[in-house]
């Protein structure tokens, strides 16, 4: 199976990887595991405490190319937007972007998943 150019731009050129520091109030924290081969994507994001906007977002991934494609990905698409817009990110549109074949579905839904699991977890800390 050969990669789609796309997926090998992110892949050699990943986009925003890393951590933010720990403790950090305003940073949201999505760590997924993929059931089918044991891939692990921890995905973080970094919220305007006062408009509620996503400035700026982090990831690890251990796993393949589509995976780390597909979080490289999220972690650009998620600047600039709402919670809420950035949490109805789908797994389709970041497939279709990449033009991951159906064996690597869930590469994209491990992103799908990562990024809603930042969200839920930014809104947890901030709920009272
Ligand atoms: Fe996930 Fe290959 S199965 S890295
Ligand atoms: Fe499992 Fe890509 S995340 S093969």
């Amino acid at each position: 199976m050969s990669y789609s150019q796309k997926v090998v731009e992110h892949y050699e050129n990943p986009r925003n990887v890393g951590s933010f520091a720990k403790g950090d109030e305003d940073v949201g924290t999505g760590m997924v595991g993929a059931p089918a081969c044991g891939d692990v994507m921890k995905l973080q994001i970094k919220v305007n405490p006062a408009t509620g906007v996503i400035e700026d977002a982090r990831f690890k991934t251990y796993g393949c190319g589509s995976a780390i494609a597909s979080s490289s990905l999220v972690t650009e698409w998620v600047k600039g937007k709402t919670l809420d817009q950035a949490a109805s990110i789908k797994n389709s549109q970041i497939a279709e972007e990449l033009a991951l074949p159906p064996v690597k579905i869930h590469c994209s839904i491990l992103a799908e998943d990562a990024i809603k699991a930042a969200v839920e977890d930014y809104k947890k800390k901030h709920s009272n």
